[in-house]
């Protein structure tokens, strides 16, 4: 249970959605729909599929469960996601429409039109073909947050290829160990990224990984920062001289997917220190995430889009490049980091672009909360329509400063629950939908999920348990890259007998059945809404000779939600100190980035251990929380 906030201290609060929004929100039956859904949740995603995307073949299956886990959705249709998201929309009067505004750190703007997004996309797509890649072929593409990074996504799914999109914000071991596992010929990076005003050196980071990984024979690397890099002849290509070539030609053909292809892999992290490849496939995945976007958010032709995530996770996976792009929206995306270089940024900018909805991380609404009532007071902040949340529980209080301050209480919260796993939002409001501060409320549409006991019986109103998703739906991830067997193990064995899939998650439902997110029961943690697995953390730390063992949990924090706090036994001889605390800082910083730094670090002589030899975090945390340290019967004596 790793929340620090009390999610409970609000239930008897709600919010009614106000007659503005019932009298104009566009799917005011939705509750009609998600009782249908309920009945028939098949014949719900069926339409949803034959609404909103344009197939090459249709299905002749809606869902086919005949080798569960490993489901199948909309089998024998032919689809690909770019024919969706920009093919269909060039040939339409949306041809001029924007796509994509995008601002740099230092102020810099770009747009792209539908068409100029279509065609640097089909440019790319030669380039990669040029490159060696062929259908099936995976590419890694590690970035920052610039237009091309979402161009090289695009591009590798037009040819069929399969991305694997590594955030620019992990380091040396987490890109290595990605590119292996994905064996990703082709890596795609920049020269650098900016970050609050400074450089990181992603190419050198690429060739530190490639050296500990060398399945690489090629790399295309995006100038941006205009740094030193080191190029390696016949391996490492500037982008913009492959695309003045004749090989960058301004046009590719869309491969035809199957529906059950891989479209992209994307790692996260879980319980042990190989990181897992999500694969998400070419039809159900699009399905999903367009018909989620949609009625969640209410969205209209005329929109401005904001999801303030990197593209390099999953959110911005399924809500920055793919949703947005094939229900035709225009989507704005900025470099930098929220509140820099000045604490009212993000708020010049909704002002600036009319952004319509915005769509953020509880972390970063307490982090500009922190800024005060002020700065955005400063703004115009009229254009905002609907807001929404995502990635950890929201604390009431920041939920109630961003309907105030931001949404000025005429804004719906969408907070939106979802994982990597399952590629779309599974509990969701709509505008429609009565709010409570910290509740991510109702599942969507089509959705079935509930809070169990261990044996699968229905928890009781307000009682902890396992939250689970008792039938599949169609976004869910197909398996782990390489390894279907811990796919089961991982998230279908807990409730195997009843063929539920298990989030990893406690919640507890509420008198109205409404959801109330606790936090992972897994040794994963949420820093600042990002996921980390205390074992990529722990074994970043063994990996400096000074370190024999260690372990980490994840202590509550008001601002980033948790922090990390690493217990290290030293090797022999080593003592500690202060200025190695500060070396194993900055070794966690370099083999995995700088969102696995702990917060702080103990010494100490033995660690709380099962007779097998399991590191009992579950004690260790007990311990900084002042809590009752529960069952010890399996501790070592
Ligand atoms: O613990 C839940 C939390 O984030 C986990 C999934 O993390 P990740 O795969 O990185 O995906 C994040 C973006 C979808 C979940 O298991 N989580 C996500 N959304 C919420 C949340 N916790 C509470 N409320 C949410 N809205």
């Amino acid at each position: 249970m790793s929340t620090a906030f009390d999610t409970t201290a609000s239930k008897s609060e709600v919010y009614q959605p106000s007659r503005e929004i019932l009298e104009s929100v566009q799917a005011s039956d939705y509750l009609e729909l998600r009782e249908e859904a309920l009945q028939d949740p098949l014949s719900f995603w069926d339409r949803q599929a034959k609404e909103l995307l344009d197939w090459y073949e249709p299905y002749q299956q809606i869902f086919d469960d005949s080798n569960r886990p490993f489901f199948k959705w909309f089998t024998g249709g032919k689809i690909n996601v770019v024919h969706n998201a920009l093919d269909r929309h060039v040939k339409s009067w949306r041809k001029n429409k924007l796509a994509l505004i995008w601002e740099a750190e230092d102020g810099e703007q770009r747009t792209y039109s539908y068409f100029k997004l279509w065609k640097e996309v089909n440019r790319f797509a030669n380039i990669l073909k040029s490159m060696g890649v062929k259908k099936g072929d995976t590419v890694t593409i590690y970035m920052g947050r610039v237009p091309e990074m979402p161009i090289a996504m695009l591009a590798t799914a037009k040819i069929g290829a399969i991305h694997s999109v590594v955030y620019g914000g992990f380091s040396e071991q987490a890109l290595a160990d990605r590119i292996d596992d994905a064996k990703s010929k082709v890596v795609v990076t920049c020269d650098g990224s900016w970050l609050r005003g400074k450089t990181v050196n992603l190419k050198d980071i690429v060739d530190e990984a490639i050296a500990r990984s060398p399945v690489v024979q090629r790399v295309i690397v995006l100038k941006r920062t205009g740094q030193e890099v080191n190029m390696v002849p016949d391996r490492d290509f500037w982008w913009h001289e492959l695309a003045a070539l004749p090989i960058a030609g301004p046009y590719c053909e869309t491969e035809p997917m199957d529906a059950e292809d891989p479209m992209f892999i994307l790692y996260t992290s879980g319980t042990t220190g190989k990181p897992k490849g999500l694969m998400h496939s070419c039809g159900g995945y699009l399905v999903h995430i367009a018909a989620t976007l949609k009625y969640a958010f209410d969205t209209r032709e005329d929109d401005r889009w904001w999801c303030a995530a990197d593209p390099g996770w999953i959110t911005g996976h399924s809500y920055i490049v793919y949703a947005p792009l094939i229900l035709g929206l225009t989507s704005f995306m900025y470099e930098g980091a929220p509140g820099y270089p000045y604490p009212d940024r993000w708020w010049q900018q909704v002002e600036k672009y009319g952004i319509t909805l915005l769509y953020t991380a509880p972390t970063a609404i307490r982090g500009l909360m922190r800024f005060g009532d002020a700065w955005p007071a400063r703004h115009d902040l009229s254009s905002l329509r609907i807001l929404g949340t995502v990635g950890e529980p929201i604390n009431p209080e920041a939920w109630r400063w961003y309907n105030v301050n931001i949404g000025k209480e005429r804004c719906p919260i969408i907070d939106t629950w979802w994982q990597t796993e399952t590629g779309g939002f599974m509990i969701t409001p709509t505008p429609i939908i009565p709010l409570k501060p910290g509740s991510a409320t109702l599942p969507f549409a089509g959705v079935e999920a509930d809070v169990v006991r261990e044996d699968g019986s229905s928890c009781n109103p307000d009682e902890d348990g396992y939250l689970v998703i008792k039938h599949p739906v169609p976004g869910m991830a197909r398996t782990i890259w390489g390894d279907p067997d811990r796919f089961v193990q991982t998230y279908w064995s807990d409730f195997e007998k009843q063929g539920w899939y298990f989030s990893g998650d406690s919640a507890r439902k509420d008198e109205d059945n409404y959801f109330w997110i606790i936090g992972r029961m897994d040794d994963v943690i949420k820093v600042s809404g990002y996921r980390l697995g205390t074992a990529e953390v722990e074994s970043a730390l063994v990996s400096h000779h000074a370190v024999a063992e260690a372990a980490c949990i994840g202590v509550p924090d008001e601002l980033r939600g948790n922090v990390i706090r690493a217990y290290c036994i030293l090797t022999a001889g080593v003592s500690g100190s202060e200025s190695l605390e500060d070396e194993l800082k900055a070794h966690v910083r370099h083999e995995v980035g700088p969102i696995a730094v702990p917060a702080s670090i103990e010494f100490v002589d033995s660690l709380p251990k099962t007779r097998s030899g399991k590191i009992m975090r579950r004690l260790l945390k007990a311990k900084v929380l002042g809590q009752p340290v529960g069952d010890t019967s399996t501790l070592e004596a």
